[in-house]
């Protein structure tokens, strides 16, 4: 090589060597400790949440198989309460869907001859139910929610219940009220489910219920051996 190529070579070489090491500085500043930090610590507050709670989404699968929370709510409470509970045994929810919507008329408890007092008072009545739950037959575990009127489940529970087939499934009961437990409602059902599946005794929610009472109500039932 002739000396002017070779100092050229040399030179060009330096400065490769020098672009190297200094982006090589510059990317192990940029790759940053800041952001390996931030996903260690992301990582240390889920597991701080998980022992916390006693679960994760994947835990809870193995703990109650395929898990659906299937729900009635009119204004809400009910809802909100479910949507907890799906939450946290990290499993879907249906919620039942009245054909004909309810009206703030027809939920009037005052009054008598209110729908909602009406289908009460009428053991044979069996609102319709809009659509349908698909995919029943692969879940194994079922939370059943609704809202207490006058100390009963409302009909249109009566109407899913005898829809459907509960053979195999562990059904969980539970209810929100204004004071009210949930009496025999469950088991009124139960029996329109033709004592078929596994029903646990039933629950009722206040409004205010938290996820960690939740994780609470269903480590209890588990460490009972009633799911
Ligand atoms: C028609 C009707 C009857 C009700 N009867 C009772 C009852 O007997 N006891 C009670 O504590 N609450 C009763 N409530 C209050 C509801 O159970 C309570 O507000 C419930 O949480 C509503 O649930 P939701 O918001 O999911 O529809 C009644 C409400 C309605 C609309």
């Amino acid at each position: 090589m002739r000396p002017f190529r070779k100092f050229m070579s040399l030179m060009l070489a330096g400065v490769l060597i020098a672009g190297l090491s200094s982006c090589s500085n510059q990317v192990r500043t940029d790759i940053s400790v800041p952001s390996l930090t931030d996903n260690a610590t992301k990582k240390e507050i889920s597991k701080t949440e998980n022992e916390t709670t006693g679960t994760t989404p994947s835990e809870t699968d193995n703990r109650f198989g395929k898990a659906v929370v299937v729900y009635f709510s009119c204004t809400g409470t009910t809802r909100d309460v479910a949507s907890k509970i799906a939450s946290v045994a990290g499993c879907p929810s249906y919620e039942i869907v009245a054909a004909k919507p309810y009206t703030a008329d027809d939920l009037n408890y005052n009054n008598k001859k209110s729908r909602a007092a009406k289908e009460q008072n009428d053991a044979s009545a069996r609102p319709e139910i809009s659509g349908s739950i698909t995919d029943w037959s692969s879940y194994d575990t079922v939370f059943l929610g609704y809202p207490i009127w006058f100390a009963k489940s409302p009909r249109i529970l009566c109407t899913f219940v005898e829809s459907q087939d509960f053979t195999g499934k562990t059904v969980i009961p539970f209810c929100t009220s204004g004071s009210s437990g949930i009496g025999n409602s469950a088991e009124e059902l139960k029996a329109l489910a033709k004592n078929n599946g596994k029903w646990v005794n039933g629950t009722r929610f206040s409004s205010s219920v938290k996820e960690k009472d939740i994780t609470e109500w269903l480590s209890a039932m588990k460490e009972a051996g009633d799911i």
